[in-house]
């Protein structure tokens, strides 16, 4: 693929990476107004696309936008765009923006003039993605309170910048996550991930209402761990949990389950039940894309891998982020 274009979806329209443009006066470059999603797929198949569009178009009634969202023409862009950088037959990460589209600087959304502004990208995921994954990440926790009264928490919005500049703090300290806490001191998710905590044999997760991203991985993992015959509620934690807690994992698209292996200093186990859970996560991508590989029986043991990405130019290559 080194030295072929890559193709981007703008608008319903594919077209090479260079002439992805959009307007100075797009409200999403204006004012962070607009919506994200990044699905991963799985040779090709996105796993779990109608679930991302359905928060996607929750997300826009909350903040009082109407869009039409037609799953189909979606579908038909993020195949396309798959297809069309060659990323069928291996791991991609898929991203999905939509703004209000362009309009005068004043800061008012009813100024959007335009239709909306529809991006479709993929890039690959490096061919040794999730075995770096199953080593763990080392979590810190971020000392700047996020209120969960605010309109924002819990969409995917592209007012990403809280986040970018948290995850900013974390990697520069030597970790790869920021936790975050809401305005009562409480955790709530991570700048790219939703949290678990293992306490007694149970998994534990901060409900919603404490203002977090209503997770699709975080909901797959609610469904998930009752049937593994594991226990787990929605309730609030605090920081010292992640301190008595047995193990600890988070969750998000692109990497799946991935195990807290240190927090504020603390170390942890990758412990039995993420190790369970994790299997059963990626058994259950395996059976809802119909791939027929075997699922994993260790937690090093990924399944479903395939494509070497070493050969791509860096910027095509992606990191572990959500
Ligand atoms: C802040 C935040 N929380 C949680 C998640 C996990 O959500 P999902 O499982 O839908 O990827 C993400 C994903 O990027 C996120 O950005």
């Amino acid at each position: 693929m080194s030295g072929e274009p890559t193709y981007v979806i703008l608008n319903g329209q594919l077209v090479p990476r260079e002439q992805a443009v959009v307007s100075v006066f797009d409200y999403g470059s204006l004012y962070g107004c607009g919506l994200f999603e990044t699905v991963r797929a799985y040779r090709g198949r996105p796993f779990r696309l109608s679930a991302h569009l359905r928060r996607l178009r929750r997300s826009a009634e909350e903040l009082g936008w109407s869009l039409a969202v037609e799953e189909e023409t979606v579908s038909r862009w993020v195949e396309e765009v798959l297809t069309a950088n060659r990323l069928t037959t291996g791991d991609a990460r898929v991203r999905l923006t939509v703004t209000p589209g362009a309009g005068p600087p004043l800061a008012d959304w009813s100024c959007g003039e335009g239709p909306p502004t529809w991006v479709v990208m993929a890039a690959p995921l490096p061919a040794d993605f999730d075995e770096r994954l199953a080593r763990g990440w080392r979590a810190l926790i971020y000392p700047r309170a996020r209120g969960q009264q605010a309109a924002t928490a819990g969409v995917k919005s592209l007012s990403y910048l809280e986040n970018v500049l948290a995850r900013q703090w974390a990697r520069s300290r030597g970790a790869d996550e920021a936790l975050f806490i809401n305005s009562v001191g409480r955790l709530t998710e991570g700048t790219v991930s939703n949290l678990f905590v293992v306490r007694d044999g149970r998994v534990v997760t901060p409900p919603l209402s404490e203002g977090l991203l209503p997770g699709v991985t975080r909901a797959e993992v609610l469904e998930i761990a009752p049937r593994e015959g594991v226990a787990i509620e929605e309730r609030p934690l605090t920081p010292p949990d992640l301190q008595t807690c047995e193990e600890a994992f988070l969750t998000n698209a692109v990497v799946g389950l991935v195990p807290l292996v240190q927090v504020e200093g603390r170390t942890l186990p990758v412990g039995e039940v993420t190790q369970k859970l994790r299997a059963a996560y990626r058994e259950d991508v395996c059976g809802q894309l119909g791939n027929h590989h075997p699922p994993p029986t260790s937690i090093q043991d990924t399944g479903c891998r395939i494509q070497d990405t070493t050969a791509l130019p860096p910027r095509y290559r992606m990191q572990d982020t959500g």
